[in-house]
């Protein structure tokens, strides 16, 4: 008599005690476990992770296989890694769900209290650690007076339609939107207002962004009526603040935190940019040095005091400016240097904060069992 094979229940079990840790709760409970397939001594299943930006995919994967293949009457086990982004884009917008930005699951939303801080920098870069993780990804360059998605990313052009459709540029695997693609080099742009709220608004709902996993938008810089309208026009799933340490960006950073909690958009968190500088000329041999050319601590003492996270430091790096300006971002430029580094532990961090805030789980009942007993 042949042993009788695994049951799913031994299986779900066994995978039971692997905890997801950003929502504390164990993968089978959260209905990531999908597609199991018991076909006598071979066992097949799907780990779907919220976020393809999960730093603990590879432990997942491990920890399922081992424990799997530890039961009695277990020969083979395939283990696939997935991912199915949750979303959230829901904000405090006023719209009717759905109708603006149909087919975004997240809308992250990079603001600063005041202009000169490196929001569009960030910006740029977080799109591209979430692009490198395997997700879809667009950049809206939603700063329609000093619009800088062309230089940071060297793709100009006017974008196409199709069937009064815009459909945005690309570069870097990113779908990109920007004023600057619209209007000439070295011509001032001036529009009043009104046209703002307009055009915030063509870039919402004109233009075909198509299935996304995360809209990053690089805002308008302040709190003042641009800004306004983007956080009161879009769908966002959550914002975070760029500051520099020193005191006036940070005052600027408050502001910008009381921006969006008036419109119910979780902040979620602060970045500190060109926090220190490490002489790059230091001998390899010594310890990393770091001037704090601002002084320490503020942005983390500020996210503190507003109650916010903390979300890390990108040093200041000239590589930024020399990446910056020739078009190629900081990940693409120098993938290793410091802040290419902090930057995409930063974007790890926010998508699984996104990826919490998202819809709940589906239920185990939804997890597709195949079992073949033979
Ligand atoms: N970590 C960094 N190290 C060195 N330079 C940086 C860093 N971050 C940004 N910069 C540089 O600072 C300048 C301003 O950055 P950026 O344009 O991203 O700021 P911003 O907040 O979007 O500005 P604006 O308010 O004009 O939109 C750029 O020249 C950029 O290359
Ligand atoms: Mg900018």
């Amino acid at each position: 008599m042949a042993t009788p094979s695994v049951t799913p229940d031994q299986v779900l079990a066994a995978l039971r005690p692997i905890v997801d840790p950003d929502f504390g709760k164990s993968i089978v409970d959260l209905g990531f476990v999908k597609h199991l397939t018991i076909d006598g001594a071979r066992v097949a299943f799907d780990i779907e992770l919220t976020t393809p930006a999960c730093p603990v995919k590879a432990e997942f994967e491990k920890a399922a296989k081992e424990r799997v293949a530890a039961l009695p009457g277990v020969a083979e086990v395939a283990v696939t890694m997935t991912a199915n982004t949750r979303g959230r884009t829901s904000g405090g917008a006023a719209q009717p769900q759905g109708e603006i930005l149909p087919g975004v699951r997240n809308v992250l939303a990079v603001a600063s209290g005041k202009g000169g801080v490196g929001k569009s920098t960030v910006a740029v870069n977080l799109a591209i650690a979430l692009r490198e993780t395997g997700a879809r990804v667009g950049l809206l360059d939603a700063d329609v007076y000093g619009p800088s998605l062309p230089l940071l990313t060297g793709v100009t052009g006017r974008p196409e339609t199709y069937e009064r459709r815009i459909l945005p540029n690309e570069g870097y695997g990113l779908k990109l939107m920007s004023m600057g693609f619209f209007v000439t080099e070295g011509s001032p742009v001036i529009w009043r207002g009104p046209m703002v709220h307009g055009l915030i608004r063509q870039f919402l709902t004109d233009v075909e962004w198509g299935e996304l996993d995360y809209l990053v938008v690089d805002l308008p810089p302040g709190t003042g009526d641009a800004a306004l309208t983007l956080t009161q026009q879009a769908p966002l799933s959550g914002a975070v603040i760029v500051t520099t340490a020193n005191d006036l960006s940070l005052i600027d950073a408050r502001k910008g935190l009381a921006m969006f909690e008036k419109v119910n958009v979780p902040v979620l968190g602060i970045v500190e940019n060109m926090s220190y500088f490490v002489p790059p000329d230091l001998p390899p041999d010594l310890p990393e040095r770091r001037y704090y050319i601002f002084g320490q601590g503020g942005g983390e003492r500020v996210a503190k005091e507003l109650g916010v996270e903390f979300l890390g430091e990108v040093p200041i790096d000239s590589r930024v400016v020399e990446g910056g300006d020739a078009g190629k971002p900081i990940l693409v430029y120098a993938p290793d240097s410091p802040p290419a580094v902090v930057l995409r532990e930063i974007a790890g961090r926010l998508a699984r904060k996104l990826a919490v805030l998202g819809e709940s789980a589906p239920p185990i009942a939804d997890a597709n069992i195949t079992w073949v007993s033979s």
